[in-house]
């Protein structure tokens, strides 16, 4: 499409369901800021169908891709470079299509979610006693970034511990990572920042967390988010954080940082956030 004698620059996100995605919305809102020319669609690809979405959106002159679940480590997998977050990772939520054929993956989950945390949240890492809950890979996106910013420790808490010493044991294990069971945390007490990285609640049971990990000075912020709010948000603020966060920041922040790698600019993440109204 041509608009005056400027391209329009296509992308789009792939996932499986994608329908609900925000990205559309956020990376026009993006554009429009920004004064950059961009279409940005949906594309609902089963894991059986994303390599040829992936390679056809490409071929068809797609500039980039953003990956949502399933998908993001089968894109760690096709791209052909990809960024240190995204290596540490093992997964893309970004895929820049360039000449010579090189699909650079790129991974800004963590650094949306640490910016998130840090920037618009106002809170210090550094020095802080930090739980996970969850050992998936949500966990492994932002773990790398958050040890950067040097907390004090760092405890990865899952229902399956295995999942947890397994995940520690890919991070060279630092002094500062640890894991263990949900049934042990009522012997380490209260922690300063308390991530949720499980999907544990949405099917609506009751969330497995002690109230031991709370404090009235506990930051608490959910990965997930959604309009009603999210199970893990009011089980904190009902049990007595400090403050409780859903994490619609990190999208938009992860978006931004997207944004950048495929245009060059970064939009301000502010007015967006603002505009949707949370
Ligand atoms: P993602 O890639 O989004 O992290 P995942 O790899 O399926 O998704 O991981 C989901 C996480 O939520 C896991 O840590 C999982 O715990 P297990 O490793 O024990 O499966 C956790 N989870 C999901 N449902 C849960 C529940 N009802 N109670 C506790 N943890 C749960």
């Amino acid at each position: 499409m041509e608009r005056g004698d400027r391209k329009t620059d296509r992308y789009a996100v792939v996932g499986h369901p994608v329908r609900h995605s925000r990205s559309p919305m956020i990376h026009q809102l993006f554009a429009r800021q920004t004064g950059q020319n961009i279409s940005y669609e949906t594309i609902d690809a089963s894991a059986a169908e994303f390599e040829v979405a992936v390679r056809g959106f490409g071929a068809a002159g797609g500039k980039g891709l953003n990956i949502t679940l399933p998908h993001k480590e089968r894109a760690f997998e096709l791209a052909t470079d990809c960024s240190a977050p995204a290596s540490r990772a093992c997964a893309v939520n970004t895929l820049t299509f360039k000449t010579g054929g090189v699909i650079r993956g790129d991974n800004t989950d963590g650094s949306g979610f640490l910016r998130d945390i840090t920037v618009n949240q106002g809170q210090d890492v550094g020095g802080k006693r930090v739980l996970i809950f969850g050992a998936g890979g949500a966990t492994r996106g932002i773990l790398a970034p958050l040890l950067d910013a040097q907390p004090a420790s760092i405890v990865l808490a899952n229902r399956t511990v295995e999942r947890a010493a397994a995940l520690i044991g890919q991070f060279a294990s630092p002094d500062e990572l640890s894991s263990c069971a949900l049934a042990d945390l009522p012997e380490l007490g209260p922690f300063d920042i308390v991530v949720n990285a499980t999907s544990a609640g949405v099917r609506g049971e009751n969330l497995p967390f002690p109230e031991s990990c709370l404090a009235s000075t506990s930051f608490c912020y959910d990965l997930a988010y959604g309009l009603g709010g999210t199970p893990f948000v009011t089980w904190a603020r009902d049990h007595g954080a400090g403050a409780a966060v859903q994490g619609w920041g990190m999208l938009v922040e992860q978006a931004a940082e997207s944004f950048q790698i495929w245009r060059g600019v970064r939009p301000e993440t502010q007015p967006i956030l603002a505009k949707m109204n949370l």
